[in-house]
C-alpha cells in the first residue's frame, strides 16, 4: 500500500474523526485534549481518519453507557502519541497483543457486541504503512483500555509555532 501521505494537524484529523463518529459516541462522554501548536504529522487522511474512527468504535463498543472517552495528543519531541482511553473492562494481559490478529476477539460468545475482529488489525496495518505504532495497555488509573498511536516527527514537519 502508497499511502496518500502529507501534513496534517493532529487537530484537524482527531476533530474529523469524532464528528464521523458522533452518532456512536453519542452515549458516552468525550473528553478531547490535543493541543493546537503540536507539530504536524505525516499521514494519509484518509487512512488514519478510518483508525481513529476503529478505536472510537471499540471504545463506545466496549466501555459502558454514560462512561467517559479520553482523546489526548502530545508530543515528546521525537514523535506525536495519540492516545484514546476508555473506562471499559481493559484487555486481558495476555490478549493485549493479540487483539491485533485478523479476526481475533476476546469474548468470542459475545454476540451483542457482534464486530468481525477485523478493526484492530486494519489499524496496525494502516498505521504502519504511514511508518508508526499502535499499542494496547491497560489504564493504571482506572479499569479500561489504552490504545496509543505513535508517529514519527519527520525533521521537516512544518510546526505551527515556527509560522506565527
Ligand atoms: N477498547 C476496548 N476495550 C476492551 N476490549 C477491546 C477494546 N478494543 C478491542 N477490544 C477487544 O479486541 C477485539 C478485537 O477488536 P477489533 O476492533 O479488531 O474487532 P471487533 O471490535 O470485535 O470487530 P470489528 O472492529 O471488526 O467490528 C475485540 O473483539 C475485543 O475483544
Ligand atoms: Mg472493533
Amino acid at each position: 500500500m502508497e499511502p496518500n501521505a502529507a501534513f496534517h494537524y493532529t487537530g484537524d484529523i482527531v476533530g474529523s474523526a469524532l464528528r464521523r463518529a458522533r452518532k456512536i459516541l453519542a452515549d458516552h462522554t468525550v473528553d478531547v485534549d490535543v493541543p493546537g501548536d503540536l507539530p504536524m504529522v505525516r499521514v494519509d487522511p484518509v487512512l488514519f481518519e478510518q483508525v481513529l474512527f476503529n478505536l472510537l468504535d471499540n471504545a463506545a463498543k466496549y466501555a459502558p453507557e454514560g462512561s467517559t472517552i479520553r482523546v489526548r495528543a502530545e508530543s515528546n519531541g521525537e514523535r506525536v502519541l495519540i492516545k484514546i482511553a476508555d473506562e471499559g473492562p481493559g484487555i486481558p494481559q495476555g490478549d493485549l497483543e493479540r487483539v491485533f490478529d485478523t479476526f481475533y476477539r476476546v469474548r468470542k460468545g459475545d454476540h451483542v457486541r457482534a464486530g468481525t475482529g477485523l478493526g484492530l488489525s486494519i489499524c496496525r496495518g494502516f498505521v504502519e504503512a504511514m511508518g508508526g505504532t499502535i499499542a494496547a495497555e491497560n489504564r493504571t488509573d482506572h479499569s479500561g483500555a489504552v490504545f496509543t498511536i505513535s508517529l514519527p516527527l519527520l525533521p521537516n514537519a512544518p510546526n505551527l509555532k515556527d509560522m506565527k
